[in-house]
């Protein structure tokens, strides 16, 4: 089965505060989207890699990729819009979507992510919570703590059947919801995707000191 990847990488790195968008930063030897796009490139059931970009983006065609499987989508408003347009030139049965600013996914827990979830529902990466949890209040004093047995956060690559995924977005757009990830669209349609385990190195590069933790998560793993 052959599995198209929709990358969003429009995004303006906000919270990075840096002077260019953050997925253009460098990480060791490559910049942080080279070192994403990478990691699904050698994967057998990988077919298109559809990138979406910035309409005004100006660093990406100036990065040299080996492979002739990357098509460009052009990016939203929010990420969401951005995901969507780039599942328009999608054609396989079921889709990964892969944040630009996650570079550090295995290959070992994407192939688990295919494996476990080829469903209907689809499945996420997710990494079960391990600090305890405090709700703040007015003044961000702790007014309540949190059981976290149940609580995961949600990584990407999520993975979904194309069509589901498409109508799911549409139905949330229709709402006038604002999504932060793939599976919140599929959960609105009443479906219930199923938590992957992942690696908790499988970092979203957002502020200055994810770098740092990258660059050292880099280093340690030797790839470079
Ligand atoms: N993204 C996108 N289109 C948008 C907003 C975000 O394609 N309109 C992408 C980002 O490029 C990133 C992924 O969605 O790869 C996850 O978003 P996030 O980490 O929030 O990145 P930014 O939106 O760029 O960062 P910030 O929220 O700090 O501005
Ligand atoms: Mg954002």
């Amino acid at each position: 089965m052959l599995i198209d990847v929709v990358i969003p990488a429009a995004g303006i790195g906000k919270r990075m505060g840096a002077t260019i968008p953050k997925q253009y930063l460098m990480l060791d030897d490559a910049t942080i989207i080279e070192h994403t796009i990478n990691k699904f490139t050698t994967l057998p059931f990988v077919n298109n890699i559809v990138v979406v970009l910035d309409k005004d983006d100006a660093f990406f065609s100036k990065l040299k990729f080996n492979i002739k499987k990357i098509v460009i989508a052009q990016g939203g408003k929010e990420r969401a819009d951005s995901v969507l347009n780039g599942l328009a030139i999608t054609t396989t049965e079921f889709v990964l979507v892969h944040d630009a600013a996650r570079p550090l996914v295995n290959k070992e827990d994407i192939i688990k992510l295919v494996q476990e979830a080829s469903t209907d529902d689809g499945g996420i990466l997710a990494v079960k919570v391990a600090d305890t949890l405090k709700e703040g209040g007015a003044n961000r004093e702790i007014v309540a703590t949190r059981p976290r047995d149940n609580l995961y956060r949600a990584l990407t690559p999520q993975y979904f059947k194309r069509q589901l995924l498409i109508n799911a977005y549409q139905e949330a757009n229709k709402k006038g919801l604002i999504l932060t990830d793939d599976a919140s669209a599929m959960e609105l349609s009443g479906f219930s995707p199923k938590l992957v385990l992942g690696s908790s190195l499988n970092i979203k590069i957002t502020e200055p000191d994810d770098l740092i933790l990258a660059r050292m998560i880099i280093k340690a793993q030797g790839l470079n």
